[in-house]
């Protein structure tokens, strides 16, 4: 099934198949943060993201948006739709957090009146720097329709995961996202969401539930990564 590696980034390797417009992805257990310079395994990280990302991009695609995830084929692997990633991560904040905070010196926990779309040069060289939307056009590296696609996707899929995760004694306090192309140059969303993707705040105590815990060596790390994955697959609460 799976034929030459064709990308390796720092938490997932991605391989070609047979078929020219599919991919398998393996997802790792390792971990980094700050560009790179903090690096460690997280044991079982990447079943367990595989195994949420399996989960959440379904219910996406029923909730209308295009993904592309295809199956689920083994504890670390899915089968994917062959895309050309769109070098521009595009973060969604509901409550001030991580780099917005302190850009910004507004202290976390601090609810946002409405949401933030921020986008980012998908660069690990420059260590993803804050853009534009003019920067990615002026650049090359996304047409301005695609542009708009894009954020209206990221706003719908905020609106599909905010409720779904309150439901599970979950405040989705921010995430990040990528899209890439298909072979007819459809925008559908592509990488991963997990935690180590988003921000999780337990509900009751707002205990962080994320790769915040490793970043900021709050121990537990595993402990939370497996109660996340609990709860995303739990039904909803109440
Ligand atoms: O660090 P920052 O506050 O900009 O992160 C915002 C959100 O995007 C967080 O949920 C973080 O986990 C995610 N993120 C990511 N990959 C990056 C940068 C941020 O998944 N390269």
């Amino acid at each position: 099934m799976k034929l030459e590696q064709r990308y390796e980034g720092k938490a997932k390797k991605v391989y070609a198949t047979e078929n020219p417009h599919e991919y398998v992805v393996e997802y790792k257990d390792d971990a980094t943060a700050f560009n790179g310079v903090k690096k460690a395994q997280i044991q079982g990280k990447g079943e367990i993201n595989n195994a949420i990302t399996a989960h959440l991009f379904p219910l996406l695609e029923r909730a209308g948006i295009p993904t592309h995830f295809l199956e689920k084929l083994g504890d670390r692997e899915q089968r994917v739709r062959a895309v050309e990633i769109i070098p521009v991560e595009v973060i969604v904040r509901n409550v001030a957090a991580g780099s917005f905070s302190k850009r910004l010196g507004i202290e976390e926990g601090t609810p946002l009146a409405r949401p933030v779309v921020e986008y980012c040069y998908k660069s690990d060289a420059l260590g993803d720097p804050l853009i534009n939307t003019d920067t990615a056009v002026a650049l090359g590296w996304a047409g301005e329709d695609e542009l708009r696609r894009i954020r209206e996707l990221a706003l719908n899929i905020r609106d599909f995961l905010v409720p779904y995760f309150a439901e599970r004694g979950i405040r989705l306090i921010d995430f990040k996202l990528e899209f890439g192309r298909t072979h007819d140059g459809t925008v559908v969303l592509a990488d991963e969401i997990s935690p180590d993707t988003c921000r999780f705040w337990d509900a009751q105590t707002n205990e962080k539930m994320d790769k915040d815990r490793f970043r900021r060596d709050l121990g537990g790390v595993e402990d939370a990564y497996a109660e996340m994955l609990r709860r995303v697959t739990a039904p909803a609460e109440g």
